[in-house]
This record gives C-alpha cells, sequence and structure tokens, in this order.
C-alpha cells in the first residue's frame, strides 16, 4: 500500500531530530485531570528553555462551538514550550503547527529551537513562548495505532476495474478496523475541528489573551478553522502554504495534481540547463517517462530498503509509487535557500534508479503499531476531513482520466487523490468534510496567508481560495518554488516576522523575491 503521504507538511525538514517531548499517553477515564498543563522535565539533551507538559481535553466535544465535553472519557495532549529569554515585550505564546497532518509539533518545535541559523528567527524566539501541541492522536500524544503488516500491503489505487476497486476497499475496510481496535474510540474524534478546540482550551490553560499561530500547510487549516469558531481570540496569525478546505473532490484533485505537474515540469527544465542535474545531457523529460514506463512494465528494485538502519521500505517501486513518492518523498517540496539542492537529490534519486537502484524512491513501511512519522495518524485525520465519495471503479477512472488530462505524467497521484481512494470505507464518520469558512470568520483580525507561487502541494490555487473566504485577509506571495516560505528565512518570512513581532502587517499582494 501506499505510504501515507504526509505531503501537507515539511516533515522532510525535521526528520533528523529524534527527541520526543514525553512517550504516547492512553487514554483515560479520570475528568478532573482535564483542563490543567502539568508541566514537567523534558528529556535529557533537550534545548535550553524547553519545558515540556502534557493536558487532558475531551475526547469528544459537544457540536457547534462548544468546549463542553460529550463524555467523560479524555485523550492526553504533549506539548513543549520554548521560554523567551526576554521579560521585555514578552507578546505571549505562538503556537506553531507544522501540517501534515500528522507531523508532530513538539518533536518540530525541539528541532527548530535548537538552530540559529535555520527555522525561528532570533527576534521571534525573543517576543513569544514558542509553543508546539501535538494534536490529539500525533507524537506525544495518545497515539492513533494501526496494524503495520495490514497497512504495508501492496494495493493499487489508480484503480480502473471492479476487482481492483473491490481489493481496495477491502483493504481500507481492514485496515480501518484494525485502527478501531487498537486505538479505540479516540478514531472517531480525531478531525480538525477537535484540534481546533484542543488548541482553544491549552491557549486558555496557558493564561493567554489571545491565540497566535504559524501554521504552516495543513497548520493553515487548523488556523482558518480555528478563526472561523473563535474569530475574537485570533491574534497574531499567519498561515504558510494554504489549504481551501471548500472545495469538490475534482477541484482538489484538479489543483493539487495540475501544480504539482507544473513544478516537476519546472524542474525537468532546469536539469537540461543545469549541469549539476545528474539527467543533464539526456533530455531529462525523457528519462523520467522511459523510468516511468519501465516502472509501469514491472516494478524497479530497491536493493537498500530493509528493516535494517531504520530504512524500512518497500522492496520494489512501481510506476504508481514513483508518481506519489517524487511528490510525497519531499524532493520537490523541501524549501532550501538553493532550490538546486533538492532538486539536485531529486535528480540523483531518478538516476540512480535508471541504474537498477530506487531505493530513495520506494514507499516507506511501517514496522510497529505506532508509527514514527505519524502515517497512521495523517490517513486517520485525512479520512475524517476529506470527501472520499466514490464508489466504483468507473468513479475513480474517471477522476484520474480528467487528472491525467493536466498531469499526464503524474495521473493525478498526489495527497488529496490519496485521501479520495484510501478512505473510501473507512470506519470513522466524515465528520469535517470541505465547506465554506463560516462567514464569522470575517470578524478575525487580519490574518497574513503566505503562498509561493510554485508550491508543489498547497497549491496557489488554493491560496486564492482561502483568501476568498477570508476577507479581513492579507495576503503575499513568494515567486519561487517549494512548500511554504518561513523557515527559508528570505524577504517573505521577514515580512511574516514583522507581523508576528511587530504587528506591521506587509500591503496586501505584496510579492516578494525570496
Ligand atoms: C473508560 O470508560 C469507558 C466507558 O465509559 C470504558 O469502556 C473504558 O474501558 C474505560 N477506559 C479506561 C482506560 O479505563
Ligand atoms: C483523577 O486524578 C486526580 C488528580 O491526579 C486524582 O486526585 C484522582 O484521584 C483521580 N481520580 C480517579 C478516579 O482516578
Ligand atoms: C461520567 O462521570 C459521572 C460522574 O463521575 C458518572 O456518574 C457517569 O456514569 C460517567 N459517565 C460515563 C459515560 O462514564
Ligand atoms: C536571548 O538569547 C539569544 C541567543 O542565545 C541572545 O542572542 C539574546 O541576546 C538573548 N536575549 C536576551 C534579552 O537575553
Ligand atoms: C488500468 O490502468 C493501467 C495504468 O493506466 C493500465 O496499465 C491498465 O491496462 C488499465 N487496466 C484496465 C483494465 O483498464
Ligand atoms: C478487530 O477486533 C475484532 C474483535 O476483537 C476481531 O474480530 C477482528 O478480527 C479485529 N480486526 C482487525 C482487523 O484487527
Ligand atoms: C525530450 O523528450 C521529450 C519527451 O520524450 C520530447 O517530447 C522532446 O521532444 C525531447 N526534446 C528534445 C530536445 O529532444
Ligand atoms: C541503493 O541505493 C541506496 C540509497 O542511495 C544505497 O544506500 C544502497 O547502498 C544502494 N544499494 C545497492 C545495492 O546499490
Ligand atoms: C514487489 O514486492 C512485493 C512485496 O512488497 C512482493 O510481494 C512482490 O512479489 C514484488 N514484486 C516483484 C515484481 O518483485
Amino acid at each position: 500500500m501506499l505510504k501515507a503521504i504526509a505531503l501537507f507538511a515539511f516533515n522532510v525538514l525535521i526528520v533528523s531530530s529524534t527527541t520526543s517531548a514525553a512517550s504516547a499517553s492512553p487514554l483515560t477515564n479520570n475528568s478532573s485531570l482535564s483542563g490543567k498543563i502539568l508541566w514537567s522535565t523534558c528529556p535529557p539533551g533537550s534545548p535550553l528553555g524547553l519545558d515540556c507538559g502534557t493536558i487532558d481535553v475531551p475526547l469528544a466535544y459537544k457540536q457547534s462551538g462548544s468546549l463542553e465535553p460529550d463524555t467523560n472519557q479524555t485523550v492526553t495532549l504533549g506539548l513543549v514550550r520554548h521560554r523567551t529569554n526576554s521579560t521585555m515585550n514578552k507578546l505571549g505564546s505562538l503556537f506553531f503547527n507544522p501540517g501534515g497532518p500528522g507531523v508532530s509539533a513538539t518533536r518540530t518545535v525541539i528541532s527548530l529551537v535548537a538552530s540559529d541559523t535555520f527555522g525561528l528567527s532570533q527576534a521571534l524566539k525573543e517576543a513569544y513562548d514558542i509553543i508546539g501541541l501535538d494534536p490529539r492522536g500525533v507524537g506525544s500524544s495518545t497515539p492513533v495505532q494501526c496494524d503495520p503488516e495490514i497497512y504495508n500491503e501492496r494495493v493499487t489505487t489508480m484503480v480502473n476495474n471492479t476487482a481492483d476497486f473491490n481489493i481496495l476497499i477491502d483493504h481500507n475496510r481492514h485496515l480501518g478496523a484494525s485502527c478501531a481496535n487498537l486505538t479505540g474510540p479516540l478514531l472517531d474524534h480525531l478531525d480538525t475541528i477537535h484540534v481546533v478546540k484542543d488548541h482553544e482550551l491549552v491557549r486558555q490553560a496557558l493564561g493567554d489573551d489571545k491565540f497566535n499561530l504559524i501554521g504552516e500547510s495543513y497548520g493553515s487549516q487548523l488556523g482558518s478553522q480555528y478563526a472561523a469558531l473563535f474569530p475574537q481570540n485570533v491574534g497574531r496569525m499567519t498561515l504558510d502554504g494554504n489549504l481551501d478546505h471548500s472545495q469538490s473532490e475534482a477541484s482538489s484533485l484538479h489543483a493539487e495534481s495540475s501544480t504539482y505537474e507544473t513544478v516537476l515540469n519546472q524542474f525537468l527544465s532546469w536539469c537540461d540547463r543545469d549541469s549539476t542535474c545528474a539527467l543533464h545531457n539526456q533530455n531529462a523529460s525523457h528519462a523520467l517517462d522511459e523510468l516511468l514506463a519501465r516502472a509501469d512494465a514491472a516494478p524497479l528494485l530497491a536493493p537498500g530498503c530493509g528493516d535494517v538502519g531504520g530504512n524500512a521500505c518497500q522492496p520494489n517501486v512501481t510506476g504508481e509509487d514513483l508518481r506519489y513518492n517524487i511528490q510525497g518523498h519531499g524532493f520537490l517540496s523541501i524549501v532550501s535557500a538553493t532550490y538546486g539542492s533538492n532538486w539536485y537529490d531529486l535528480a540523483q534519486a531518478l538516476a540512480e534508479a535508471a541504474d537498477g537502484n530506487a531505493t530513495l524512491l520506494s514507499t516507506s513501511i511501517e514496522t510497529s503499531n505506532i508509527s514514527p512519522s505519524n502515517s497512521y495518524a495523517s490517513l486517520a485525520i485525512g479520512c475524517q476531513d476529506w470527501l472520499h465519495e466514490s464508489t466504483c471503479a468507473a468513479d475513480i477512472q474517471s477522476k484520474t482520466q480528467m487528472a491525467s488530462t493536466f498531469a499526464p505524467r503524474t495521473r493525478g497521484a498526489s495527497q488529496s487523490f490519496g485521501y479520495q481512494v484510501r478512505c473510501i470505507g473507512w470506519p470513522a464518520p466524515l465528520t469535517n468534510p470541505q465547506a465554506y469558512l463560516n462567514e464569522r470568520v470575517g470578524e478575525a483580525p487580519p490574518v497574513l496567508l503566505v503562498n509561493s507561487i510554485y508550491d508543489p502541494e498547497t497549491s496557489i490555487v488554493w491560496a486564492e481560495g482561502l483568501r476568498e473566504q477570508m476577507p479581513s485577509a492579507v495576503s503575499i506571495t513568494r515567486n519561487g518554488a517549494g512548500h511554504t516560505s518561513y523557515l527559508l528565512r528570505g524577504e517573505t518570512s521577514k515580512a511574516m516576522d514583522d507581523f508576528l513581532v511587530q504587528g506591521i502587517l506587509p500591503s496586501d499582494g505584496s510579492v516578494y523575491q525570496s
């Protein structure tokens, strides 16, 4: 089976950190613990100025904007706080959500605050306490658990006949049943509305007047849905790499897959121009098409995969795997000062694959009930948040045909498509499907929306769509490629800092070159 592709994330940036704030906590039934943060000492080796904590929150909230629990059961959330070293000018807490869904915020914040040259600016770290709160199901919070053997089954999602459709749905049901068995009732309460309410309870527990946020990627959905539910509590919020959670399945797929292919084609042109590309001088488009055709005919081998050395991946790589993983493994997405360096890595991986070793493009596998990369949570959250209404092979085939018109190389393989097909038959209800944001979002103070023009994961189309729904927002664009912009520390990041630290908004529609 294809890996849960945490594409709306920049998790590839931060996998180097293995420190985790706390070990995963089980569900509890002690509701008197609810609502209070228990701070404790962080594991040895944690950065200076870090506090680690947990808070119990209701397993389920009542409907709409209520923070009232709907049950006695609670889940435990893990969080970290990087304390500002400045007593002057402290603006309160700033939540940093790295997206996914399913990327651990505690792990991300730990790795970002430890670096002076990458990630969060010094000004930001001085102005705020930085909070990483693992969403329910993720990281150090009560985890989603699934059966890894079922998860790893090889099943095609590019279904074009009834037999393959039935295999896919049986697989989805079977995997979902294992997750329900192992996770318990939490599996039904993972949608973004629950996550928004958890963040609101933590804001209150921290004693903050307002909710300040950097929401990266899927974190932009957390931010926009928060602003729609609690507009009066919004402080300074920047959403970087925007999701538009209002579109039909077809529109989401069209936007994401055609943007992904556009960026892939830019990569191929770069290869033809730049001699550092491993596919230089051989017509990169042709080389990629050949590789895809070969992999479609018979899977490529991935001899470096195995459980050893933490490199758990499938022993072979199909054309479908390649189409997902060129995007999902982050090759096109990683932002760095020189885009060439990530594109360089992609070219390297493709050249190795053409030489008979497709290890770097192989789909990862899981080896335990709790996924260190939070793949299970990524899928489980997505299945409660994104429409997946196909009921037969023809429904799926017509989607891939549509997508192939605009994205002939990648044919619709994308995170949006992943949820549309892998969630069919999922046991948990679809509780937060796409819908326009409640118009109360207009009561929020200006939110700063940020997107790069050539973002292969969160399309500029979505940034426009989100802007339409947030009349008080100000939006800015980075004229470049890659997923999200803050961590680049360029002009775009500076504009975000000016807003977060000084409250100075850029002019609406500004375009930055870095
Ligand atoms: C919590 O209570 C529910 C019933 O309300 C029960 O099914 C479950 O086993 C209990 N869990 C724990 C951890 O005690
Ligand atoms: C719930 O937790 C509180 C605080 O730790 C403790 O005092 C109380 O005894 C616990 N209640 C139950 C039923 O376990
Ligand atoms: C919830 O807690 C109350 C008070 O402790 C108890 O009477 C009730 O049975 C509990 N409900 C459930 C569903 O566990
Ligand atoms: C906070 O820490 C940074 C880096 O260690 C240092 O450069 C800065 O001067 C400190 N600020 C204050 C107000 O102590
Ligand atoms: C299904 O699609 C694949 C890839 O496009 C193709 O190779 C295969 O022949 C198709 N099968 C059917 C039954 O249409
Ligand atoms: C889930 O649990 C039920 C009841 O214990 C069992 O019959 C079923 O085989 C389990 N399913 C999976 C996929 O683990
Ligand atoms: C490169 O390959 C593509 C795809 O096979 C082809 O359409 C194009 O004409 C080739 N370009 C050159 C300059 O040969
Ligand atoms: C295949 O590629 C991987 C990743 O580059 C490398 O670690 C491994 O040693 C290679 N294996 C073989 C047999 O060449
Ligand atoms: C590819 O790997 C899978 C295991 O994931 C195996 O079942 C299958 O036989 C392999 N296929 C080929 C053609 O090597």
